[in-house]
């Protein structure tokens, strides 16, 4: 049962405040949780409570959230039974009583809600993904490790694009998909450098210097894996994120405000694209370099230009639907009726229950959907989502660059338990 739960406010990557929870049981075992906070959100998805006091971490506090666990919450919780996950988190829904948590903030939900299967599973003395997951659970994720920055996670990148990933796909260990990704991160920090590129990094620890555009960007991603001596597409392949609803303005994919190279002004006419223009682009890309999953290529509202995109690229790669489903059972189940996109990224945040994501992972796995669990660019050490990835032997797991603890966190968490495992662990195929 639980004894007591307590919030309070603590920092996440980038310095802001977010909401940090321990509940207690009555054999005095702590489960303790914090919550992640992206930049680049999702028009749908859950209610992330700030205090909005402007002279106060910019308005970034979230000590009315912290309030709500503690004299909301908490009072209901207290001696209820701390492995009835669905109960505890029906209860607060509950409590909440609104369509996307706005009451008590799904960022006082989902703290609540993670730290509690943290405490019922060192409750049970069983590892988090054994106690989410069962026994079936032995899968480790492929990464998709990011190692470029642009968008909305780099104002000193200029590319349009948020993310671009190395997917090691043949490897034969955890460990060693890690390592390959290493290998070219590094090598690329090389190339960078040796060119007089910066070799700084934006939110998510991928490298952010003044590219020349995307292809430029890619250019650079597929000339450090041939050094690094890997086949594209065969051992690493790419992926990216293209956040495309940071960039869509009136009904046009406007690459223009981004790409801040010098250009002519006809140039720049071709940069604000219709959206038929904008999947020529991106078929185009996906022929000439060895990507193999595009999340958010559109945006999150044009739901016409998702099907034209699932159809005509649709059956060869991985489309990945993130603001666009926000890890919701009823978005996803509109985009699996309109056939759009095949697989979904799995964000705890976005929906603001463990309960919750649970239920959308399972409706993709029934779809054959695939699911990618997901940090966000502002992240803490907690590294809750690597144990949910081998919890439900999802494939894949996208959770930053192979520097900044935030994400490394969730990187050693997936090499311990890929140890732990021993014999019993193998590492995904991608197919
Ligand atoms: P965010 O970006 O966490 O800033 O929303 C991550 C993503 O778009 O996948
Ligand atoms: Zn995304």
């Amino acid at each position: 049962k639980i004894k007591n739960i307590q919030a309070r406010q603590i920092l996440d990557s980038r310095g802001n405040p977010t909401v940090e929870v321990d509940v207690i049981t009555e054999n005095n075992i702590l489960g303790r949780a914090s919550v992640p906070s992206g930049t680049s959100k999702g028009k749908y998805e859950t209610f992330e409570l700030r205090d909005n006091k402007e002279n106060i971490f910019f308005g970034k506090g979230v000590l009315k959230a912290v309030q709500n666990v503690n004299d909301i919450i908490t009072p209901e919780l207290i001696g209820k039974p701390v492995l009835d996950q669905i109960y505890i988190d029906q209860l607060m829904l509950e409590l909440d009583g609104t369509i996307n948590k706005k009451r008590l903030g799904s960022n006082a939900i989902l703290a609540v809600s993670l730290a509690t299967a943290k405490a019922a599973s060192n409750e049970l003395n069983l590892p988090l993904y054994k106690y989410i997951g069962g026994i079936y659970t032995c899968l480790l994720p492929i990464p998709l490790i990011n190692i470029v920055n642009g968008g909305k996670h780099s104002n000193a990148s200029s590319i349009v694009f948020q993310e671009f990933m190395i997917v090691p796909i043949k490897a034969n260990s955890f460990v060693e998909a890690i390592q390959m990704g290493h290998k070219v991160f590094y090598h690329l920090k090389n190339i960078l450098d040796k060119k007089g590129f910066s070799t700084s990094v934006g939110d998510e620890g991928g490298f952010s210097p003044n590219f020349n555009g995307i292809e430029d960007a890619l250019d650079h991603i597929l000339e450090a894996i041939h050094i690094a001596n890997y086949v594209p597409y065969d051992q690493i392949a790419i992926a990216i994120d293209c956040a495309a609803s940071e960039f869509y303005k009136n009904h046009k994919y406007d690459y223009s405000h981004f790409e801040k190279f010098e250009k002519s002004e006809n140039e720049t006419k071709n940069l604000i694209k219709s959206r038929e223009e904008h999947i020529r682009y991106l078929s185009y890309l996906v022929r000439k370099y060895p990507i193999i999953s595009i999340e958010d290529g559109m945006d999150q509202n044009d739901w016409e230009g998702w099907k034209l995109l699932t159809h005509e690229i649709g059956d060869k790669i991985q489309l990945v639907g993130d603001d666009l489903f926000v890890t919701q059972a009823k978005k996803l189940n509109e985009g699996i009726e309109k056939k759009v996109a095949n697989s979904i990224l799995i964000k705890v945040n976005q929906v603001g229950t463990l309960t919750e994501t649970i239920e959308t992972i399972n409706i993709a796995k029934k779809n054959k959907y695939k699911n990618i669990i997901s940090h966000r660019s502002g992240d803490t050490e907690d590294s809750f989502i690597a144990d949910l990835s081998v919890a439900f032997n999802i494939e894949q797991i996208k959770t930053g660059s192979l520097c900044r603890s935030e994400r490394i966190s969730k990187y050693n968490q997936l090499l311990r338990i890929e140890n732990a495992l021993g014999k019993y662990s193998s590492y995904s195929k991608w197919n």
